[in-house]
């Protein structure tokens, strides 16, 4: 006892006039933990958050909410949940749907929420935006059971039913036929039960696949982008959302609008945010998605921005939109 005791006052003493002494005995502990440290980070689902710079972790509280949210939502029990399914869509092209989509269904999968994200464009962008070929045949045209066409992605909880080019397939799926359009609609719905969020990727266009889609869908998500014709054509979008809320089958409520490509060297990004806030009001996410080359490389590396570039400002800007996201239900 009195050895011991001596030992710890001669190593407070060596501390104080050693204090660099004992930096370097450190080293070699440090060192015999790291790997297992960095093992348990990578291991770790929600590691990405922690790898966003210190702006991010100030919204701590927000994240908290965040993930007990999503936690509410999946299932407990026999009951299943019924899942929040948002369609992104807007009729113009190059807008930010797919990079929304891709980009939210990656950050909602992320925090632990089992997550689905349909490609019905034929372009199948979100599909190759992942990383995945596009189907030589759309699940929907020959009525596969969805789970079965279903693939996993890199992001964990994160599963992508693929879109295919198939001509004919787009075509057949593009009828303007009303029982077709109800036919698809109980297709694709019979594969959500699985997931507490499904993100649906449409094309450019009000067609008939954008219509089912609607239909499908709990919530409609429309990205904006801040660019000079903005709002032009979103009174017909307005038109068809209403037509379809209308219908007694449909569930579908306004989620809410995202401004994309938000420049914060532009006066006309700022005044394109005005007229858009002006006219649409709470409707219209506080988060913008900023301008940022990150999110447009992702896609190339087969990865959502939040899997590519985490401390990026897009992914940033796209895991606060989650956050607002579930925030809003
Ligand atoms: N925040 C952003 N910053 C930079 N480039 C973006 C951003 N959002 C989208 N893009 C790019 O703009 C283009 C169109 O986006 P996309 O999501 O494919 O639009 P849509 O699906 O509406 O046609 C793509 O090349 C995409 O990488
Ligand atoms: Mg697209």
């Amino acid at each position: 006892m009195a050895s011991l005791t001596l030992r710890v006052t001669i190593l407070h003493a060596l501390r104080k006039a050693h204090p660099t002494a004992w930096v370097i005995r450190a080293i070699p502990l440090v060192l015999a933990y790291l790997p297992a440290l960095l093992r348990a980070l990578r291991d770790s689902q929600n590691w990405h958050f922690l790898a966003l710079p210190p702006v991010a972790r100030i919204h701590a509280n927000a994240r908290k909410r965040y993930l007990s949210n999503v936690r509410l939502l999946s299932r407990s029990g026999k009951e299943p949940i019924m899942a929040r399914i948002f369609c992104v869509a807007n009729q113009k092209g190059g807008v930010g749907k797919t990079t929304t989509a891709v980009n939210l269904a990656a950050g909602l999968a992320i925090s632990g929420a089992q997550t689905l994200l349909v490609d019905l464009d034929p372009q199948c962008n979100a599909t190759t935006g992942l990383g995945k070929p596009p189907t030589a045949s759309h699940p929907l045209v020959h009525c596969a059971p969805i789970r079965q066409a279903v693939c996993h992605t890199e992001t964990p909880q994160l599963d992508l039913l693929p879109g295919s080019r198939s001509f004919r397939d787009v075509e057949l799926l593009t009828r303007d036929d009303p029982h077709q359009s109800a036919r698809l609609r109980e297709h694709l719905i019979s594969g959500f039960s699985a997931y507490d969020i499904v993100l649906i990727d449409c094309p450019p266009s009000l067609g008939p696949l954008t219509r089912t889609a609607l239909s499908s869908s709990s919530e409609v998500m429309m990205p904006i982008q801040c660019e000079y014709f903005a709002m032009e054509g979103l009174t017909q979008m307005i038109a068809v959302i209403r037509e379809v809320m209308q219908d007694p089958a449909s569930q579908l409520q306004f989620g809410g609008i995202v401004l994309t490509m938000y420049d914060h060297t532009l006066e006309l990004t700022y005044e394109v945010d005005e007229e858009v806030r002006d006219f649409f009001g709470e409707i219209v996410f506080q988060t913008v998605i900023p301008r940022d080359v990150a999110v447009s490389e992702a896609p190339s590396h087969g990865k959502s921005v939040i899997d590519y570039a985490p401390r990026s400002r897009g992914a940033r800007a796209y895991v606060e939109l989650c956050m607002e996201v579930l925030e809003r239900e």
